[in-house]
């Protein structure tokens, strides 16, 4: 058994083996692929073809077939000869994006035959451990009999939508994507899944195909779209959590296929915006955004910035101090407080127009 056991996609609950799946409490049964021999890893389907979406069905369509592993080790050999690369060269450099260390948990999605597996366990050695998906049981088949025990260590195969993973938060160091991502119904929740399953601090690696930018309306970028009009898709870069951290984003394959690259972190990025602008204005970030009023005629505005320039205060010091003091005329009691947010700066004495 590896560390990292499978959940149910849909409620992240634990599931319990039996001898023909994976059972949930409530008895639904995700069901083990038929074994290729008595003693070969279980590979579980968490395919739900019921929710399945025009992407999941094309895809289906295309990548499981009695000849879709030929087709596509077809492809494969196509696209390497195209850009004059070496695959298994490429393929250990995409992975070295990762980072990766000894003893590492990596997950791949959308596998299909699997050639990213050989780098990655290389680089997690025996002590580590290599999951991979796909969405396409003939492709997980295909990459289960071929990497099933290999570089002293055993890869766990699974079925079912990238955009749903059958694994708990943090479970993984690293995850890695590359080719089927323009095909998902879901890019965005395709993203999240790989940056939620990752640990803060672990890396996400994904790539797929789309012409960069700076190429659009070149005949070089007409003819490979002519070719694969999926080479016209744009990196989905506005599609990263707002977890994502160190993002990167480059082209390769002759500016063909986008990669983006990120650290998975924890919540938004650390800020503070309680720091006072020095100036005519002053305020902070916070106050500027969450301390906006109505407006008041053009002329109040000109006198408020003439009052606040000659008593020497910036024009949100000048309101703060003036509206507490009209607060507490009124009976305010809070009215002298710093309020539920820290003020950086002292609040000066209210000065009258
Ligand atoms: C072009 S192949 C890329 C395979 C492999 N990553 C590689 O680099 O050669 C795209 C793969 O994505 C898989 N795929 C498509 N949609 C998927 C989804 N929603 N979830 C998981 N895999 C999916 C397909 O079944 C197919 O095997």
């Amino acid at each position: 058994m590896g560390r990292i056991a499978y959940r149910c996609p849909a409620t992240r609950e634990a599931l319990a083996t039996g001898p023909d799946g994976l059972f949930r409490r409530d008895g639904a049964l995700y069901r083990f692929l038929p074994r290729a021999q008595a003693d070969s890893v279980p590979v579980p389907n968490f395919l739900d073809l019921a929710a399945a979406g025009d992407g999941q069905r094309a895809s289906l369509s295309m990548y499981d077939t009695a000849t879709a592993t030929a087709v596509y080790r077809n492809f494969l050999d196509w696209l390497f000869a195209t850009f004059g690369e070496d695959e298994a060269a490429w393929r250990r450099a995409m992975v070295a994006r990762l980072a990766l260390r000894a003893g590492d948990a990596v997950l791949v999605t959308g596998c299909g035959l699997g050639d990213d597996i050989p780098p990655i366990m290389d680089a997690v050695g025996a002590g580590g451990e290599v999951h991979a998906q796909d969405l396409s049981p003939a492709m997980v088949q295909a990459a289960a009999g071929q990497w099933a025990r290999a570089g002293g260590m055993q890869p766990r195969f699974s079925v079912g939508d990238a955009a749903r993973l059958p694994f708990a938060d943090g479970a993984f160091d690293a995850a890695f994507h590359f080719g089927g991502i323009n095909l998902f119904d879901d890019i965005a929740g395709g993203i999240a899944e790989m940056a939620r399953v990752v640990r803060p601090g672990g890396r996400v690696v994904l790539g797929d195909e789309g012409v960069a930018p700076w190429l659009r309306g070149t005949d070089y970028a007409r003819m490979v779209i002519a070719n694969i009009p999926l080479w016209g898709r744009e990196a989905p870069i506005a599609l990263l959590p707002p977890t994502a951290r160190q993002v990167r984003l480059d082209w390769i394959l002759g500016n063909c296929f986008w990669v983006i690259s990120f650290t998975a972190g924890e919540g938004l990025p650390p800020i503070n915006p309680h720091v006072p602008h020095k100036g005519r204005r002053g305020g902070t970030m916070w106050t500027r955004h969450h301390g906006v009023l109505e407006g008041v005629t053009p002329e109040t505005r000109q006198r408020v910035e003439s009052a606040a320039g000659a008593a020497g205060l910036s024009v949100h010091d000048w309101l703060e101090a003036n509206l507490r003091a009209r607060l507490a005329e009124a009976g305010d009691v809070q009215a002298g407080s710093a309020g539920d947010q820290p003020s950086s700066t002292a609040i000066p004495k209210p000065v009258r127009p």
